[in-house]
């Protein structure tokens, strides 16, 4: 199992870098396709020279053993033959003569051909008697059928190095037919054959080398400004807009350097400029905000007093009277909102840390939203762990943004089902759940739920009334204490949001103790009426079960 591991990890590592690497591909395709046309040449070339060599060798080897058994035929017709001694001693020499004639020294055998029975009988002669093996039976009778010239090549003991045996029939007056071979060795052609397959080997692979460098260098430069590119890119989306390439030459590299400098200028310049917007229509919202909240005072305080003499209105205005109260109340919460989020994009909110149990934050949450439970007839289910919860938070922030989950919660939940509200911590963070069983939210609403002035169904009536900033408060503050906010839906199956708080600062959350997604939507089953009763965690002794509020 380890060793195939390794084998795994040894294969990847190598193939991870073939398909990262422009470089490394281009070069070892190269040196492929260098490799394999090389091979082919190389073979080609040394089999022209290999034929070029043996062939003219033999065919000087063939003229030169005619020409050698002519001068044999010669001197034996005129040696004037008659005694055994005679053709003896001629017979000894002759062969030694034409070895020392032929060029490479070849070693010339002489044999009797066993068809004829001449007066004198003389016993077969050679230069070499180890080689006599090799002049074949097949060999001889061709020589013996016809006494024309005929060769053969032979592998040469003891190191079977290539040769050639050459023979054709003579005539010894007075001693009949013999039949004169020479066997030539080829070992010097064979040597040269090596040298040449040597010197082009190295040169193919000096060759091969020189490509693989030459398609490196080339390739270097090409993909040098492309990774110089690929860098600055990076780094210009990490928000260092004051990098640049540099730019060097005249080449098309420079025109790319140049027009990506060019790219990442037009781009800074946006970027400015749209900075400059965003932060001039944050100042001017801060202030028109800010600037509102003066008649707005006066507004509500003349609202007051016309809503406290409503009695004596006919009831049209006093139906007025009521309406402008409520929207003057509308327009508060907005304002408030609006000088919130302004303050939030001023990078002006602060936090002001202390150690709560996060359970008591629930509670007061809880407390505050009851009545528009009640109200809406939707009852409030609580799980407390047994431990403390504390965490370093903002008891105001973390409270608003119980209290806007627990106010969506309400508005959202069908009437009769129970909000459930959940709360866990391990050691490292402390999390809220907040789920209703309310018409729900798709998974692309769900990712929308946190964008400013967003609403699903703006058309939705709604009783308190809401701007859609709530959860985008909620997701600032939740982030200003490194914190987590997330939301779950199903359309018809209810939502869930879960925040999910670091128990000091410095913390990085990586992972939540309660889930998003709750095990079961179905609705917990309704309370009677007897057991609908408030409940204080602090004095109960088991919160582990789900109580009714
Ligand atoms: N529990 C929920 N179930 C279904 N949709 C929800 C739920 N909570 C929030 N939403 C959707 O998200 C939108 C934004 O919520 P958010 O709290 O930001 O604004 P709001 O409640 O409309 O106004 P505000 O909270 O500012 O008074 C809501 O209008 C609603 O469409
Ligand atoms: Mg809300």
């Amino acid at each position: 199992m380890r060793a195939r591991l390794r084998v795994l990890r040894a294969v990847r590592r190598p193939a991870a870098r073939w398909r990262k690497s422009l470089q490394l591909r281009v070069v070892l395709t190269s040196l492929l396709v260098g490799f394999v046309a090389v091979t082919i040449l190389g073979g080609f070339l040394t089999s022209r020279i290999r034929d070029g060599l043996v062939n003219e060798r033999i065919s000087q080897i063939l003229r030169e053993s005619a020409r050698g058994a002519q001068d044999a035929q010669d001197t034996f017709n005129a040696a004037g033959l008659s005694s055994s001694s005679g053709v003896q001693q001629v017979l000894y020499d002759e062969p030694r003569v034409l070895q020392a004639r032929g060029s490479g020294r070849p070693e010339v055998f002489l044999f009797r051909s066993p068809s004829k029975s001449p007066p004198v009988l003389v016993n077969d002669t050679a230069t070499n008697q180890d080689l006599v093996v090799l002049i074949g039976s097949k060999m001889r009778s061709a020589v013996q059928s016809d006494g024309a010239q005929h060769w053969q090549s032979v592998a040469v003991s003891p190191v079977r190095s290539p040769g050639v045996v050459v023979g054709s029939a003579v005539t010894i007056p007075t001693a009949g037919t013999y039949e004169l071979y020479f066997l030539y060795d080829l070992s010097p052609e064979q040597a040269s054959l090596f040298l040449v397959q040597r010197t082009l080997g190295g040169g193919a692979i000096g060759l091969v080398a020189l490509l693989g460098f030459l398609t490196w260098l080339v390739t270097r430069q090409a993909v040098q400004p492309v990774r110089s590119a690929a860098r600055v890119a990076e780094r210009l989306a990490d928000g260092l807009l004051d990098e640049r390439m540099v730019v060097r030459g005249q080449d098309e590299m420079a025109t790319l350097a140049r027009s990506f400098n060019a790219m990442a200028e037009s781009l800074q310049d946006q970027i400015r400029r749209m900075e400059r917007l965003s932060r001039m229509q944050q100042r001017f919202v801060a202030d028109v905000s800010h600037e509102l909240r003066t008649p707005l005072t006066t507004i509500r305080m003349a609202g007051e007093v016309i809503n406290a003499s409503r009695a004596d209105f006919d009831p049209a205005v006093a139906r007025s009277a009521e309406l402008l109260t409520a929207q003057i109340d509308r327009f508060e919460s907005l304002l408030a909102d609006l000088l919130e989020i302004s303050r939030f994009d001023a990078g002006a909110a602060v936090l002001d840390v202390e150690e709560h149990d996060i359970r008591d934050i629930v509670t007061r949450a809880i407390d505050q939203a009851t009545p528009l439970a009640e109200s809406r007839q939707v009852w409030l289910g609580v799980v407390f762990p047994e431990e403390r919860c504390a965490a370093d938070i903002d008891p105001r922030r973390i409270e608003r943004i119980l209290r806007n989950l627990l106010v969506n919660a309400i508005d959202h939940a069908t009437e009769g089902t129970p909000v459930e509200i959940v709360v866990a911590a391990d050691r490292t963070s402390v999390a809220v759940r907040v789920l209703d069983h309310g018409p729900g939210m798709t998974q692309d609403e769900s990712e929308h739920v946190f964008d400013r002035f967003w609403r699903a169904d703006p058309a939705r009536s709604r009783s308190t009334g809401g701007t859609g900033l709530g959860l985008a408060i909620s997701l600032e503050d939740a982030r200003l204490h490194g914190g987590w906010l997330q939301a779950w839906g199903e359309p018809g199956g209810g939502a869930s949001f879960r925040l999910t708080l670091p128990r000091r600062a410095g913390i990085v959350l990586t992972d939540s103790p309660l889930s998003l997604v709750p095990e079961s939507t179905a609705p917990l089953p309704q309370p009677d009426e007897g057991s609908r009763r408030r409940v204080d965690p602090a004095g109960l002794p088991d919160f582990n079960h789900l109580e009714a509020r």
